[in-house]
Order: C-alpha cells, then structure tokens, then sequence
C-alpha cells in the first residue's frame, strides 16, 4: 500500500515491520535500526550481503551522543551545516547499536535527512531507522514510492509517499581518520562544499581498489540494459541497430536528456527515473553523455560509471 499517513507508517515500524521511506535522496527500506531482526530482514530482502553496513536515519540532530562517541570537531561543523540533508557521516559507535547495523565494524553511518515527512516521522519513534535504498542489491535506486513498488512490492506492504525525491542521488558519504577528512561516496552535497566549510581537502576513498565496502563497488546503480557512458562531443557508433543517445542536456538529435535545464540538480533528480524508464523500453543499448564536472556532476559520473560496468 502507498500511504502519506504517517502514523500507519509509525505503527508498521514499531511491530517490526519495514516501510518504503521517502527521503530528499532516494527512497529507503526502513526498519528499526536498534533491532537486529530487523536488520537481518532489511539485508534479506535487499539481498545484500551482511558485509555492507547500513545508514542509521535520525531526526533530530542530538540523537547522534545516543549512536555514536568521539566525535571530532570536524564532524560538528558539518553537521551545523549541511543538516538536515544529503550529508551521511561515519562515526564511532557507542555500545546500543548492534554489530549487524555495522557489519561488525566499531564505526556506524548516520545521517539527519531533510524531507519534511522523514523527520516528522522519525521524531515520533524511539529508536533511529535503518534504511539502505529500496532496490535489490546492484540496481538502480528508486525516487518514487511506485519505484518501490514496482521492485519490492512482494516483500513489503507499506511505503510512505513523499513524492518525488528532491535530490535524486544518494548522500555524499564522509568520514574522519586522525586528522583527515575521507570521502567513501560522492553524493548530494558536492564534495567542493565540504572542503569549503573545513578549509580543507578531503581523501578520496571510493575508488578504493580495496573495495573495503561493496557500495563501493564497480558494478553498482545497475540497470539490466547495456549503457556506454561517452564525454561532451565524442563520437560513437552504436554497436546494435536498437541504440538510443541520451544526451546531458536538450538536444534535439538525442532520444531525452539526463538534465532538463543544464544544472547538475535537474540531472541529479532526474538520473535514475530515466534509468528506470529505459530499462522498460525495447533498446538494447543507451548510450549517455556525462555531466560537466561541477556541482553534483562528478556524483552523476560516478553513478554512470558504475552502472555502465560490464557485468
Ligand atoms: O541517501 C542515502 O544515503 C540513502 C537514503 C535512503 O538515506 N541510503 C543509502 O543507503 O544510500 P545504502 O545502504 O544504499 O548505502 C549506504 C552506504 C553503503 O555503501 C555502505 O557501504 C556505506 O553506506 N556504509 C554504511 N555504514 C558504513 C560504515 N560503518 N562504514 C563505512 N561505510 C558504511
Ligand atoms: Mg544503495
């Protein structure tokens, strides 16, 4: 069932239920993050393996000294700033959270989101929410509650409707090792805002060929048609007559655009619908130009990159 009623969705949570929820990024299978039936629930349903830990949503800012310890100082500037919103951060974790929630690391992933009916919601729980995407395991995220449906209809009955996801990519993942800032996933808040805020620059980590964590994984946002990623002005040729070009902007040799107006926030919100929408179609491959690198582009790319890896 898609519902705005937020006290039904409250009420599936608190009998241990997981719902569809909605948020300024994607749309999260949420469940609560302290149970660890739960939790086994979330990574059987996503299948995804119990190595990836999970994001702990919260609603208000102060329920982070219940989650975690030791937080740097670097931390509480990025939270004064950017929260609510698209900013997750890894911090150590105190001893209520459960070791499934973290995949047995000591290190726990929190963010506060900003959709009005996230908060709303989670203030009115006890315990914070686990809520990874709602998409199976290596497929393209979902931004509306249909989306949910459409892929894990069977395995929940409630999805709490907040419309369409403002941002439209997942959080920008951040965090701290002695002194220096590390940046595990590129997201919502460009990674050139943070450095701004700490007058620093920031580690890259999500290219790690160590793979430490399989969202880091090449293979990702996967849709199950063939996609060949082509920069700004370079050629191709189409190696099947069922192709189609998506190009970054309107243009009108291309079959649609990734974003409406040239802004990176357009394409951000519009990236995965798109995916989706041309996972239905009889095209046998998409080819799609890349964002320009500014603003939320580079989070673009790096979702167009994993999804276009050969499986
Ligand atoms: O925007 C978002 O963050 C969405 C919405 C629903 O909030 N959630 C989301 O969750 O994208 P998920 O599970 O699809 O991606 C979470 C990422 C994974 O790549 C995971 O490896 C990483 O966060 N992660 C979670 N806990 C971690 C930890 N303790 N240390 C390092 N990485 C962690
Ligand atoms: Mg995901």
């Amino acid at each position: 069932m898609i519902s705005q009623n937020i006290e039904l969705a409250k009420k599936n949570l608190d009998s241990g239920k997981l719902i569809g929820l909605p948020t300024e990024t994607v749309y999260g299978l949420a469940g609560n993050a302290l149970d660890p039936d739960v939790i086994l629930n979330i990574y059987e349903i996503k299948k995804r393996p119990f190595f990836n830990p999970l994001i702990a949503h919260i609603g208000e800012k102060g329920q982070i000294n219940n989650l975690c310890i030791n937080i740097p100082d670097a931390a509480h500037v990025l939270i004064d700033e950017f929260w609510p919103g698209p900013l997750t951060l890894i911090l150590e974790k105190s001893e209520i959270v459960p070791h499934l929630l973290t995949s047995g690391s000591n290190k726990i992933a929190v963010r506060l989101p900003s959709h009005p009916m996230a908060i709303k919601l989670l203030q009115s729980l006890k315990y914070p929410l686990a809520a990874p995407s709602a998409n199976p395991f290596q497929y393209v995220s979902p931004t509306s509650a249909q989306h949910v449906i459409d892929q894990l209809g069977k395995s929940i009955s409630f999805v709490l409707d907040g419309g369409p996801c403002s941002i439209g990519i997942e959080s920008t993942i951040i965090g701290f090792n002695n002194n220096e800032v590390e940046v595990y996933r590129l997201g919502g808040i460009p990674v050139k805002a943070i450095e701004k805020i700490l007058k620093t620059k920031t580690k890259p980590m999500f290219m790690d060929k160590k793979l430490t964590y399989p969202g880091q994984g090449k293979k990702h946002y996967s849709p199950k048609k063939k996609i060949f990623c082509i920069s700004h002005g370079e050629s191709f040729k189409a190696e099947k007559s069922k192709s189609i070009f998506i190009s970054w902007k309107p243009d009108s040799k291309s079959f649609d655009s990734i974003s409406l107006d040239g802004s990176t926030r357009s394409g951000a919100s519009r990236l995965f619908s798109i995916l989706r929408r041309l996972d239905a179609t009889e095209f046998e491959e998409i080819y799609i130009e890349r964002a320009p690198n500014r603003g939320l582009g580079p989070a673009i790319n790096d979702r167009l990159t994993r999804a276009s890896h050969p499986s």
